[in-house]
């Protein structure tokens, strides 16, 4: 019989052999004449799997908005700098998604396990705040820099408003409002961020479509998947960032010594 070379790679996600590549076993052809969006590619690369339509929408809103907020936040400083430091595009893109992690931009992993571990063992929000209080760590997807009780963040409220017409269950999200209110009213810039109602209402969008075993959400909540959103989402606008500097042909950035506190 034939004897197989042993390969070296696995791979699972696309196949370019054939005549067309090919996404989870769909053709490039069908992508395009079916009219898919990059919600539907995201699905068939990253969850391996056609997801219905109002997921691949929320994916793609998801995308929009997060794709920048401004020239401020730690991502688009150091794209900016970097750039200004005369650096190419690879160089200053990868040097704003470096900051992306547990306080900026990458807290949607953390937020969907822990509002997930805490709501499957029916933690009311009271009793989850004040234990991770208790074990010292801040609750992911809570919080915010600028944003406060008073002054909601507006993708929260798009991403919220979208779940609640089109989702099956919205039970995860419903629950980090419940912790949002409790942390509201310890203080008020512990809101719910975009990273907190994206978490919990992708787990919602796991449950409900009814597309993933229980299995399966346990396995991508556990490697981490979502952070990927923002990520991929947030290029988008470290990559303008980009070339808005160097349209605009920004000399090298020094931080202004007024704004440093030299001390011993
Ligand atoms: N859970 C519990 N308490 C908190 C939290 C939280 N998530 N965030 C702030 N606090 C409280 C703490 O008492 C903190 O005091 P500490 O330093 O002794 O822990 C106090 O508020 C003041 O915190 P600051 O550091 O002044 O808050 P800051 O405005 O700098 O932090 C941040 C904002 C980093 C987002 C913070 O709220 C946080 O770590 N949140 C969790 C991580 C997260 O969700 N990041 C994503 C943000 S959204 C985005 O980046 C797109
Ligand atoms: C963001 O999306 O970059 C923000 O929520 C972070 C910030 O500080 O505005």
């Amino acid at each position: 019989g034939k004897v197989r070379a042993p390969t070296h790679i696995i791979s699972t996600i696309s196949d370019d052999r054939g005549e067309e590549p090919c996404y989870a076993g769909v053709p490039m052809s069908s992508i395009v004449e079916q009219g898919y969006g990059v919600g539907d590619v995201i699905s068939l690369l990253w969850f391996k799997r056609s997801l219905p339509r109002y997921c691949t929408h929320f994916i793609e809103i998801c995308i929009m908005l997060c794709a920048d907020h401004g020239p401020c936040v730690s991502g688009a400083h150091n794209t900016i700098v970097t750039a200004r430091a005369g650096k190419d595009l690879v160089s200053s893109l990868v040097s704003g998604l470096l900051t992306i992690g547990p306080r900026f931009g990458g807290a949607i992993d953390d937020a969907a396990r822990y509002f997930k571990d805490a709501y499957d063992r029916g933690l009311t929000a009271y009793e989850f705040v004040e234990d991770m209080k208790k074990k010292g760590i801040r609750v992911p997807g809570i919080g915010h820099r600028i944003k406060r009780g008073d002054n909601r963040d507006k993708r929260v409220e798009l991403l919220q408003r979208f779940a609640r017409t089109h989702f099956p269950s919205v039970k995860y999200m419903e629950y980090a409002v419940e912790v949002e209110t409790y942390t509201l009213s310890k203080s008020n810039n512990l809101v719910l961020n975009v990273d907190g109602a994206i978490g919990s209402l992708f787990l919602d969008l796991l449950a409900g479509s009814g597309m993933f075993t229980k299995q399966e959400i346990d396995e991508i909540v556990q490697i981490g998947y979502l952070n990927g959103l923002f990520v991929l989402a947030r290029s988008i606008g470290l990559i303008g960032h980009t070339f808005d500097q160097k349209r605009l042909k920004q000399p090298l950035y020094r931080h202004p010594w007024e704004d440093v506190l030299y001390t011993k």
